[in-house]
């Protein structure tokens, strides 16, 4: 507050001085007089959990479960009071890729204290945006969210036009079990199979916990992207039976075929990984032996469907502009010489804050000058992707993960329009826990 610069949100002059400070409390918790049409609780506790093949994990779960679902319909207001029972260190909830009020954004230090054994904390916020999105604790983040303190969020559009005869939620996630580390989508690793009349319009939801991008491959019907990161995309085009895509960390595809009157068959992973989980579809009797083939291509999202056309993605000029050089090199942290993942040769908390004003199109470049891959997070705002190794897009995408691999370089942009303190980081959540972190602060 208190500087010239207007960008008109509301189309008017800026508030004055002394009216300001409440219109910016509103913009940081939203608003919350409404009553809620949806309550949830999830109580965060230590759980002993079996996966399908009977490995056993002791994991921190949200009310005992994996993967619990929250399923809400988009534009009704969602009340969800988390209880800590008993996670020592403290827990909260990240609404991850929901651009919720600030307040409600789960950041302990940032935006609410953590929730000690015995506390609890009741999020609120309006359901704006439909598609897949999932929850984590943000409280030491790469342990929580490696021993199961996560969720699956699924907003249902307000106006169905593309339903699905059936869905399935597929989280993979990679625990250390009793027998080491193992893949599953939620606790289902090795094989599942289901039963599916042909005809019907499927819709896996596919989300990627894991620190680590992986790719996926479905084999027996040809099929559709429809979402990226909860986002539609426009008239997505036919991809052909075995090409693999991938997912990077915190990343969700949605995938849509109909169920040809032959097996299709859904894995995680490339033909390496040999027992990485499986799904099998089959019309009528399950397949004795359900064979994969060699993946034929990759899935390139910049060169898919329609394309997004906003008022990024025609912009002539930004209101500002960040380039973030990630990178690594050998550091103390916390009294220990380790590996450091740096942005700009730096890491968190010494990393520049970005300072940005509501309403401002914001320009960031990543370069990726170090040998590993990274998901790249912002929280509260979708980037649009405009440029991949100095190259526009054929059809920017929308993303709020967007995972840069070794050398590569994006040019991604997005509208302020969300106050608050936010992170943008690295959801490879180990290099997050080693400087790989900053934060985007609105001025
Ligand atoms: Cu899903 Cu800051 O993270
Ligand atoms: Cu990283």
């Amino acid at each position: 507050a208190g500087s010239e610069h207007h960008h008109g949100h509301s189309g008017g002059e800026r508030a004055s001085a002394n009216s300001a400070p409440m219109a910016e409390v509103a913009a940081l918790t939203g608003d919350l007089t409404a009553p809620a049409d949806r309550k949830f609780e999830l109580t965060a506790r230590q759980s002993k959990i079996a996966l399908a093949s009977g490995a056993r994990i002791d994991a921190w779960t949200y009310n005992g479960e994996v993967a619990p679902v929250l399923r809400v319909r988009q534009g009704e207001m969602v009340e969800v009071k988390l209880v800590n029972e008993d996670v020592e260190a403290g827990v909260t909830i990240h609404w991850h890729g929901y651009n919720v009020p600030n307040a409600m954004d789960g950041v302990p230090g940032m935006t609410q204290n953590v929730v000690k054994p015995g506390q609890s904390f009741t999020y609120k916020f309006r359901a704006e945006q439909a598609g897949s999105y999932w929850f984590h604790s943000h409280q030491q983040a790469s342990e929580q969210v490696s021993k199961g303190l996560f969720g699956a969020l699924i907003v249902d559009p307000a106006q169905e036009t593309e339903k699905a005869d059936e869905e399935v939620i597929l989280i993979n996630h990679r625990w250390k079990t009793d027998k080491g580390r193992v893949n599953a989508f939620g606790t289902e690793d090795g094989e599942r199979r289901k039963k599916v009349e042909p005809g019907t319009r499927m819709r896996l939801r596919v989300i990627n916990t894991d620190k680590l991008s992986r790719k996926y491959l479905l084999q027996g019907a040809d099929y559709r992207i429809a979402d990226i990161d909860g986002v539609p995309i426009e008239e997505p085009g036919l991809i052909a039976d075995r090409t693999a895509f991938r997912i990077g960390g915190g990343g969700r595809y949605d995938v849509v075929f109909t169920m040809p009157d032959r097996p299709v068959l859904f894995k995680l992973g490339d033909d390496r990984d040999a027992d990485d989980p499986t799904v099998v579809f089959y019309p009528d009797i399950p397949p004795a032996n359900p064979t994969f083939q060699a993946d034929s291509g990759l899935f390139d999202p910049s060169d898919y469907g329609k394309g997004v056309a906003n008022e990024l993605t025609t912009a002539e000029k930004f209101d500002r502009e960040f380039e973030m050089i990630l990178g690594n090199k050998m550091g103390f942290y916390n009294g220990k010489f380790t590996m450091l993942w740096t942005i700009n040769g730096e890491v968190y908390p010494h990393v520049p804050t970005l300072v940005v004003q509501e309403g401002d199109k914001v320009k960031t470049t990543f370069a990726n000058k170090s040998l590993a891959e990274h998901p790249m997070h912002l929280h509260g705002h979708h980037m649009t992707v405009l440029k991949k190794n100095g190259e526009r897009v054929k059809t920017p995408w929308q993303t709020d993960t967007l995972n840069v691999l070794p050398g590569e370089s994006y040019e991604v942009a997005f509208v302020a329009d969300n106050p608050g303190m936010w992170m943008d980081h690295c959801h490879n959540l180990d290099h997050a826990a080693t400087g790989m972190i900053l934060h985007l602060m609105y001025d």
